[in-house]
């Protein structure tokens, strides 16, 4: 290290610039990583201190200097910041959301749990299908926390992970652990396969033993959250070192409901005498396609006021073209008898008769 660079140092210290010390660090080790690895390697060992071990909330100009420090260090450029995490509540089962009010309310009791030998939970699973929440959960929390989330999507980094030993993995968890944060690993089954694995080559081995060792001991000012679609992919020996395990579902009946009448906004009273329909209509599907559908319905509506209950409904039945004339009185009956449309609507959406559709009400109840 030359005089210069110790003056820079100094000077940034006194200052009382930590995080300018600490991105200047990070810069020295890589310079001198080639001819003075020892000192390399020490000066990393000193930036694992964790200046911030207690429970403080991450303030602005802070966040500042870690997103600066993101843009500039090319090792940490596969992490993906979002430095303002919404705030939107997730729709979620009973179940679920008394158990993220206990991740958040532990953070409220450290010092409790630490006079008993307990530690809050710091690291957690998310596993679930596609699109009901996940990843809104992740920053729903860490809005809640206060605290910015990164966000690394293991399966697209893969690739520029392999040629580099894993070193950058090991990079950018030392850095989420070094400042509190949440940090988000979507997809981990992409690296946390099983090791029997027939893609189980050496380096992958390897990120997983990195992430095995970084999890275990991950700061309760904190959060490491993992995410995947293919629990039953993921190596158990890094299942046991989270914390927790959460299954995400799709939404049942009710969930399906309350998310139909929150994606209508203030189109509700519009579709109010639809909703049975729609419900019956989205069972089985993820909150992200309920939300798809809806929109487009909301669009219909705007752009073919007069007609959009009919188009809706073809777009709700896409087969509807194709129904026989006995499906279609079937379907004209169960819209009057199940979803108390008019007769007259029901009628005309399915090309049937009103007397067609009265008759066979009266017959069902014989
Ligand atoms: N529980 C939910 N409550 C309200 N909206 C939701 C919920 N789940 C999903 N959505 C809607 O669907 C979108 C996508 O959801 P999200 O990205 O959180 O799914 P995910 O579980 O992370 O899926 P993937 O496994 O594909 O990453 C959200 O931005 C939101 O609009
Ligand atoms: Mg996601």
């Amino acid at each position: 290290m030359q005089s210069d660079e110790t003056l820079e140092i100094a000077r940034l210290a006194l200052e009382g610039k930590t995080s300018d010390v600490r991105l200047y660090l990070a810069k020295l080790v890589r310079k001198e990583r080639k001819d003075n690895p020892k000192l390399a390697e020490q000066i990393e060992t000193l930036l694992r201190i964790d200046p911030a071990r207690s429970n403080r909330v991450l303030r602005k100009n802070e966040t500042k200097h870690i997103n600066e420090e993101l843009s500039q260090n090319e090792d940490l450029s596969i992490l993906h910041s979002t430095s303002n995490p919404t705030n939107q509540e997730p729709l979620l089962s009973q179940e679920l959301k008394a158990q993220l009010d206990q991740i958040l309310s532990e953070r409220e009791h450290t010092q409790q749990l630490k006079q008993k030998g307990l530690k809050a939970t710091s690291s957690v699973v998310f596993q679930g299908p596609p699109g009901v929440g996940k990843t809104m959960t992740a920053n729903w929390l860490a809005s809640k926390l206060e605290l910015p989330l990164y966000i690394l999507d293991l399966t697209s980094v893969m690739s520029s992970l392999l040629g580099k030993t894993g070193n950058n993995l090991k990079r950018v968890l030392d850095f989420a652990k070094n400042q509190p944060c949440v940090l988000f690993l979507d997809e981990i089954d992409a690296i946390a396969k099983k090791r029997s694995d027939e893609s189980d080559v050496g380096e992958l081995k390897r990120l997983v033993n990195i992430l095995l060792q970084e999890i275990e001991d991950w700061p309760e000012t904190g959060l490491l959250i993992a995410a995947t679609n293919h629990p039953e992919l993921v190596d158990p020996a890094l299942w046991r070192r989270f914390d927790l395990d959460i299954a995400f579902n799709l939404p049942d009946e009710s969930n399906i409901r309350s998310s139909i009448i929150e994606f209508l906004g203030s189109d509700l009273k519009d579709f109010n005498h639809l909703i049975e329909l729609l419900v019956d209509s989205q069972k089985g599907e993820s909150y992200s396609n309920i939300k798809r559908t809806i929109n487009r319905l909301r669009k219909l509506k705007i752009l073919n006021p007069t007609e959009f209950e009919s188009s809706g409904i073809k777009y709700l039945i896409p087969n509807l073209e194709t129904l026989s004339r006995q499906e279609r009185i079937a379907f004209a009956t169960k819209l009057v008898s199940d979803f108390s449309f008019p007769k007259q609507t029901a009628a005309k959406l399915l090309g049937v008769s009103r007397d067609t559709i009265r008759k066979k009400i009266a017959a069902s109840h014989t």
